[in-house]
């Protein structure tokens, strides 16, 4: 028998107890490690960073632990110093969201109680709070039909392939049509369905051409998909949904609404007009560790009857016996087609129940004025164009007349120095900087100085005394 206590756990009575002073470390630790880092993500690159990282964490697997206080503290402090992070106002590369922090609270009690989503009896609660989740989120898209549902997944990733994998089980192989401004996961869904390769229609004005999408409707032999966005990963466009459920209707075609980024708006009074017709879509993807505050990951996917999730059902004794579901216990294993699941439910179901719609609402709005507000601030600094106002939060802008190469050149001087997470988008023949702002606490002061690095960086680059290196590390 050994003679060492092993380590607590971090459920039952005795867990929380556990748990606290090591929290306290974890904590300690993020609030050190961003104070190292002290800005959007740490300065120096690759080459900087991933030594640094190394070096903390060396050796992985020593003889001899060093124990939990000291593990923690040395790897959460190296993480959050070496972090980009979306909490800060400069981190605006991607649709990676700043998590509230009531969400990460709950995500802990999820981590603690370890739920498992494949059982009922791994997760008797947990299985209960996400049939009521899903339900109720899927009538917010559904509100017209008797009994919407969704499944939980780890993103849009996996909702658009279980949308891809559903209408193959409705229609055999279907012919996938979407516009160029579709998300990758579409094509690579198709790839690994054993689907045709998808109909990618061009999208020269950013969203869907109604006329494009009626020619491939005629022209190519159906079953049909069409894939329409809602919030593109580019410039946050949304797709004319109306009009293109009309054509799905007339044409026959089944469709799928990728509104990964821009669904949330549904939650805003203000701006839900944008998503008219998403409820005619056949599914509909939601992404909620994007415009919707949440730690990865907390994907949806929604279809309007619960019916149409039936093509997921399987069947493993000794997770879901037929006895055990006549007896009344859920079966749980059809709500994905991953086994075990962490129970994402839990931070989407605190954080709707401590914001309510208002306090949604607001987060969103908020954001939106955002991002107009960093559309005006260009338009308004002489040497930088906006691509176009924006739809959602996503704002598309560039030096005036700069070559596709300076931008690129730029971006990275920016991320190198550790000053700013801006994103790029190739579109209307340009390379251009994109901002997608998710940050409901930045400020105007915030898009401010952002701009003020770049054209600053733009001057640097273009003044040949001066001329930067892309490794150029001030800080
Ligand atoms: C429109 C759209 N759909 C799907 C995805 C994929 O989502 P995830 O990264 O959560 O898998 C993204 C990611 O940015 C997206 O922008």
């Amino acid at each position: 028998m050994p003679t060492t206590t092993p380590p607590p756990l971090a459920g039952g009575t005795t867990g929380p107890a556990a748990l606290r002073p090591l929290l306290d470390t974890v904590l300690t630790a993020l609030h050190e490690g961003a104070t190292l880092r002290d800005g959007p993500l740490p300065a120096g690159g690759p080459d900087t960073v991933a030594p640094r990282t190394r070096a903390a964490a060396h050796p992985l697997i020593p003889d001899h632990g060093t124990g939990p206080h000291h593990a923690l503290a040395t790897l959460v402090t190296a993480l959050a110093a070496g972090a980009a992070d979306p909490a800060h106002p400069h981190c605006t590369a991607h649709l990676h969201t700043p998590p509230l922090a009531l969400a990460a609270a709950a995500d802990l009690a999820a981590s603690a109680l370890n739920p498992s989503m494949d059982s009922w009896d791994q997760a008797p609660a947990a299985s209960a709070l996400e049939a009521d989740l899903t339900t109720t989120l899927a009538a917010e898209i559904y509100p017209h039909t008797p009994s919407p549902d969704a499944v939980i997944t780890t993103g849009g990733t996996e909702a658009n392939q279980l949308a891809l994998l559903l209408a193959r089980e409705r229609h055999g192989p279907v012919q996938t049509i979407c516009g160029a401004n579709a998300h990758h996961s579409i094509a690579r869904a198709a790839w690994l369905l054993g689907l045709p390769t998808p109909i990618t229609l061009p999208t020269p004005h950013g969203t869907l051409d109604p006329t494009a999408l009626t020619n491939a409707l005629t022209e190519h032999p159906r079953p049909h998909l069409v894939v329409a966005t809602a919030g593109t990963t580019d410039t946050g466009a949304i797709d004319p949904l109306d009009t293109i459920a009309d054509l799905c209707t007339t044409h026959g075609a089944e469709l799928h609404i990728d509104a990964a980024y821009g669904g949330p708006l549904l939650l805003s009074p203000t701006h839900r007009t944008l998503l008219h017709g998403l409820h005619r879509a056949h599914s509909v993807t939601l992404d909620l560790h994007k415009l919707g505050w949440q730690p990865a990951s907390a994907g949806l996917l929604a279809v309007p009857d619960h019916h149409h999730l039936t093509p997921l059902h399987h069947h493993a004794p000794y997770l879901n016996a037929g006895d055990d579901t006549e007896a009344g216990l859920p079966d749980l294993l059809g709500r994905s087609l991953r086994t075990t699941r962490r129970p994402d439910a839990l931070k989407i179901a605190v954080t709707l129940h401590a914001l309510g719609r208002d306090g949604l609402a607001d987060l969103i709005d908020r954001t939106i004025t955002t991002a107009h507000h960093l559309a005006d601030l260009i338009t308004t600094t002489p040497g930088l164009d906006l691509y176009q106002r924006p739809t959602i939060s996503t704002v598309l802008f560039r030096p005036t007349g700069a070559t596709d190469h300076t931008v690129a050149t730029i971006r990275r001087t920016l991320l190198n120095r550790g000053h700013a997470v801006l994103g790029r988008t190739h579109t209307a023949g340009h390379l251009w900087f994109k901002a997608t702002l998710l940050n409901p606490h930045t400020t105007p002061h915030d898009l401010r100085t952002l701009l003020d690095l770049v054209t600053h960086a733009t001057t640097e680059l273009l003044t040949p005394t001066t001329h930067p290196t892309e490794s150029d590390t001030p800080r």
